[in-house]
């Protein structure tokens, strides 16, 4: 039996492989070379990203299933009867079984960019769950917010777990805030994990840990580029490297080139030092008040906001208040 998921592309695969190309290219011309942390996550990627929140020195995952697990009947509570729930960069649902479990959710919209990736685990929660209403859209969430019409009515709650906020800076993270703000109506929420500032050894082990799988996720992005952007280019001569840079309080993660080199990509040619980079991810670190205080220049109240006993991960609850 099939079970009905309401899918609506936003992203036409032609158009996507464009702009990742414009992207791409852009970047590399840049001084210092970038890319965009979206593009760490094509199927193995996202595939990869799971396995890292399995890993024992990545805590972010652990610790925030914790906390919504404490505190998903207050959250109900927070959230009201009827929600609709929107699930921004949905990646394997999995956090959200634990909210569709206790708060009273009657439609469910996850957004990824990932399009296999969504389609299979929003067809998985279609049958785990028949009474529930399930959309999905595979778009760029931090482009546009694409809402169907069908769940603009009643009560929303936003979710976005994970601490992805993270791969904003603090000026992208507000307007992405702001624009979630606009397209909520009055009443709505917004439930956001928020990694915290801690001690550097353990920020670092967790985007370096011991078995590698985080080096794959980052190298993963040549391999990318090869049979997508058909780079000539040797993976074995770049190295995965993840420092935190307290400065920005951020953790930065980079490709960099064991040699001297030139790369191909797209039929542009891209020189590197010895010890040059690509920057692939930043992952913003916050105090409690850092976030709120950005939070509410975005136009949200802070309705609540939970941390582990550690105070290592926090969740808030902001609301669109009438
Ligand atoms: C999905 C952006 C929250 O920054 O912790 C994990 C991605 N990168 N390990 C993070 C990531 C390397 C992750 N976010």
């Amino acid at each position: 039996m099939t079970t009905a998921v309401h899918f609506y592309d936003h992203q036409p695969t032609e158009a996507y492989s464009l702009s990742m190309q414009e992207d791409i290219l852009r970047g590399l011309r840049a001084q210092p070379k970038y890319s965009s942390p979206k593009y760490l996550y094509d199927q193995r990627g996202s595939a990869l990203f799971e396995e890292i929140c399995q890993l024992p020195e990545y805590y972010l995952t652990r610790k925030e299933e914790a906390i919504l697990a404490t505190v998903v009947e207050e959250i109900g509570e927070l959230a009201g009867e009827d929600v609709s729930l929107i699930d921004i960069g949905s990646g394997a649902s999995r956090k959200v079984r634990l909210l569709l479990e206790h708060v009273n959710i009657t439609n469910y919209l996850g957004i990824d960019l990932s399009r296999d990736f969504l389609f299979e685990s929003t067809s998985i929660l279609a049958t785990d769950y028949p009474w529930l209403n399930v959309h999905a859209i595979c778009a760029d969430y931090s482009k546009r917010l694409p809402l169907p019409p069908e769940l603009t009515e009643g009560r929303i709650v936003a979710f976005f777990p994970g601490s992805s906020i993270g791969n904003f800076s603090p000026a992208e993270a507000s307007a992405f805030l702001a624009g979630i703000y606009t397209a909520l109506p009055p009443g709505s929420g917004l439930l956001v994990g928020v990694d915290l500032i801690k001690e550097r050894a353990i920020l670092e082990a967790a985007y370096d840990d011991e078995a590698g799988v985080t080096a794959q996720f980052n190298l993963n992005l040549l391999s990318r580029l090869e049979t997508e952007l058909d780079a000539h280019l040797d993976p074995e001569r770049f190295v995965h490297k993840a420092f935190f840079n307290d400065r920005f309080s951020r953790i930065e993660m980079h490709l960099v080139s064991t040699m001297a080199q030139v790369i191909n990509v797209a039929g542009e040619a891209f020189r590197f030092q010895e010890g040059e980079s690509i920057h692939t991810e930043n992952s913003y670190k916050y105090s409690i008040e850092g976030f709120q205080v950005l939070a509410q220049r975005s136009g949200f109240s802070c309705r609540k906001v939970w941390t582990d006993g550690g105070g290592s991960f926090s969740v808030h609850y902001l609301e669109h208040q009438s």
